[in-house]
């Protein structure tokens, strides 16, 4: 999380550096902060809360230098204010920092104990610190950062402007992602492409260990020994605008509307409706003939699109899955087998614990596959094999074209491995491709319920907890359901496995909880019946959300009804995720909450 920008050039370098961090507040956006050099001399302007307010602030107080580092920050150590909000600078050095300093305890009580006064009570003004002190000693700026470097534990994405240089910014990473780009005479520095995609499509990424020397005609790059390396820019293809709203209120909305088109755009990519067979790269398909297990790692809502598809590779392709969130997994010590294939799941494929999960499963002789929707993200290009999803930037906070994306990716996954361990038939397969290509206009009808989504949300937004209930794949999704719920209206809410109820939540029941029960008329539809009429039995209130045949053989008592059409089961997590995304969204509505950037939160996690 947070966001950097850096940029040296012929011109003011706050308007560049601003318009960068606003394609980078997904990342956070609690207090934003810039730096330039004006006559030499450091000049910083920061504010709390969303970046319109720095923006403000600068249209009353301009930044005039022609050289800028600038950061939107999301809070780790310090709560989110003024003082706290970088760039943080100490002695003519400041510094912007994505990431976590893990000993900055340490390193305070060490700084303090030598005469070192702290402004803030962030982990980053250590960093300031300990490089002030090595210029102290007489070391150039460059020496300076590099001595400094090997004291930081934890991880770092960092940038650095140091006063009476008005031709340096200095850039380095451990951890967290850096970028840097390349203009006629200027340069620029960035946590992503994406920040940098109107000023270049001329991008390096730097690697792990790296320190890159950024000056108005170049960009040099060095590993800790202070060695040069040669790092061969490379061409992006960035969307150069800033993604707008259209019509919609919210990014959120225009995102959940969306995902007829791109959940379509992303199967197009993985099935040949004409063939009736599901296309994957040749590695992919060899792959499966040969592991014996796979296991899915990831966080929140795409850990959540891992378990959907657990139940699909154990059904469709006989295959054991291990699954586990990324935050857990890399620290277990897993028994692995060599040579299995590791699937991870990320929007972002920035996430730092999904992204430490496979760098310990590579460790591990796994073979790497992601499932990304940022192509030119750090866990892409970690990866052996990438299955892109093809959802589109996702800008609002909580993820949804994303993670229906993935479970189209999946799905077609665990389709094509059932075919290449010989569980599925070629018949199979066409059934299977054939419902695939109907999910667009499932979900054009699960959208279908929003009139009488947005009536329940009023009653919704009543409530303080919320309970979501499934079975098989529908277990899952009620957690997906009740995770998009409180992210955004901030109502307690969770999920349960529908047979888990009885033995502890269902005491939670009384008749001011609802309780959303996910069941299409499936094989498992009448035992989640039974759990149902054990909520309504004790004066719980429920929504039934299934199919027409599950509305046909449900016996009455529901609260509310919620009916989409039928569909084989492969798909129906794909639409039943529609109406759980519009029922989150319509009570934030009601409740005024900030749908697109809730509190706490942030788009990318980069930090443990
Ligand atoms: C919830 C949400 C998060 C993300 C999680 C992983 O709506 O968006 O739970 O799913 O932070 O992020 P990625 O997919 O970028 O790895």
């Amino acid at each position: 999380m947070c966001g950097i920008v850096g940029f040296v050039g012929r011109g003011p370098a706050a308007a560049p550096i601003l318009d960068g961090l606003k394609r980078l507040e997904y990342r956070g956006y609690d207090s934003a902060g810039i730096a330039t050099l004006e006559r030499g001399l450091l000049t910083r302007r920061r504010a709390v809360g969303k970046l319109k307010n720095l923006e403000s602030m600068l249209a009353c107080e301009p930044l005039v230098g022609r050289i800028g580092i600038g950061h939107t920050r999301w809070a780790t150590h310090g709560r989110p204010n003024e003082t706290n909000a970088h760039p943080h600078a100490v002695d003519g050095v400041a510094v912007v920092h994505n990431g976590i300093i893990e000993n900055h305890r340490e390193l305070r009580e060490e700084l303090n104990r030598s005469g070192a006064r702290f402004a803030t009570e962030t982990d980053t003004e250590v960093i300031a610190h300990l490089v002030s002190q090595q210029l102290k000693k007489g070391r150039e700026p460059v020496a300076a950062v590099r001595a400094a470097l090997p004291r930081l534990e934890g991880a770092f994405a960092l940038a650095f402007l140091f006063e009476g240089y008005g031709d340096l910014i200095i850039g380095a990473r451990k951890g967290s992602p850096l970028a840097v780009g390349y203009g006629e005479g200027e340069m620029y520095l960035g946590s992503d492409a994406i920040a940098l995609a109107p000023l270049t499509d001329t991008i390096n990424y730097l690697e792990d260990g790296d320190v890159t020397v950024i000056t108005r005609q170049g960009i040099a790059f060095f590993n800790a020994k202070g060695e040069q390396l040669r790092r061969l820019p490379a061409k992006i293809a960035g969307s150069t605008v800033l993604v707008h709203k259209g019509e919609h209120r919210h990014f959120m909305i225009k995102e959940i509307h969306e995902q007829p088109r791109v959940v379509g755009l992303t199967l197009a990519q993985y099935v040949d409706a004409a063939t009736g067979t599901i296309k994957m790269p040749k590695d992919v398909e060899l792959e499966f003939r040969d592991i014996n297990r796979v296991s899915i790692t990831a966080c929140g809502t795409a850990f959540y699109a891992g378990l959907i598809a657990r139940y699909w590779f154990e059904r469709y392709a006989g295959l054991p899955v291990e699954i586990d969130v990324a935050s857990e997994f890399r620290y277990r010590s897993v028994p692995f087998d060599p040579g299995n294939l590791a699937i991870f799941v990320s929007q972002s494929g920035e996430t730092a614990d999904t992204l430490a999960s496979l760098e310990f499963a590579k460790a591990h002789g796994q073979r790497a596959l992601a499932v990304v929707n940022v192509a030119s993200s750090t866990m892409a290009r970690a990866s052996q094999i990438v299955l892109p999803t093809l959802a589109g930037p996702e800008v609002g906070v909580a993820s949804t074209k994303a993670f229906t994306s993935q479970l189209a990716t999946l799905a077609c996954l665990a389709v094509a491995a059932g075919r290449a361990r010989g569980v599925l038939s070629a018949d199979d397969e066409v059934a299977l491709v054939r419902a695939l290509a109907d999910v667009p206009s499932y979900m054009m009808r699960a959208l279908e319920l929003e009139p009488k989504i947005r009536q329940l949300a009023r009653k919704m937004a009543r409530s303080r907890d919320v309970l979501f209930i499934g079975r098989g794949t529908n277990y899952p999704l009620a957690l997906e359901g009740a995770l998009k719920l409180k992210e955004i209206t901030y109502i307690h809410a969770e999920g349960y496995a529908a047979g888990e109820l009885k033995h502890g939540p269902i005491a939670l029941i009384d008749k001011d909880v609802p309780v959303v029960v996910i069941a299409p008329g499936d094989m498992m539809f009448e035992k989640t019946m039974s759990n149902m009429h054990e909520v309504i039995a004790r004066e719980g209130r429920t929504i039934l959300l299934t199919d027409r045949k599950g509305a046909a053989l449900a016996s009455p008592g529901a609260w509310m009804t919620l009916v989409l059409p039928d569909m084989p089961p492969l798909v129906a997590p794909l639409a039943f995720a529609v109406p759980l995304q519009l029922l989150a969204y319509h009570t934030a509505l009601v409740l005024g909450t900030d749908v697109d950037q809730p509190r706490n939160l942030a788009k990318s996690v980069t930090v443990e």
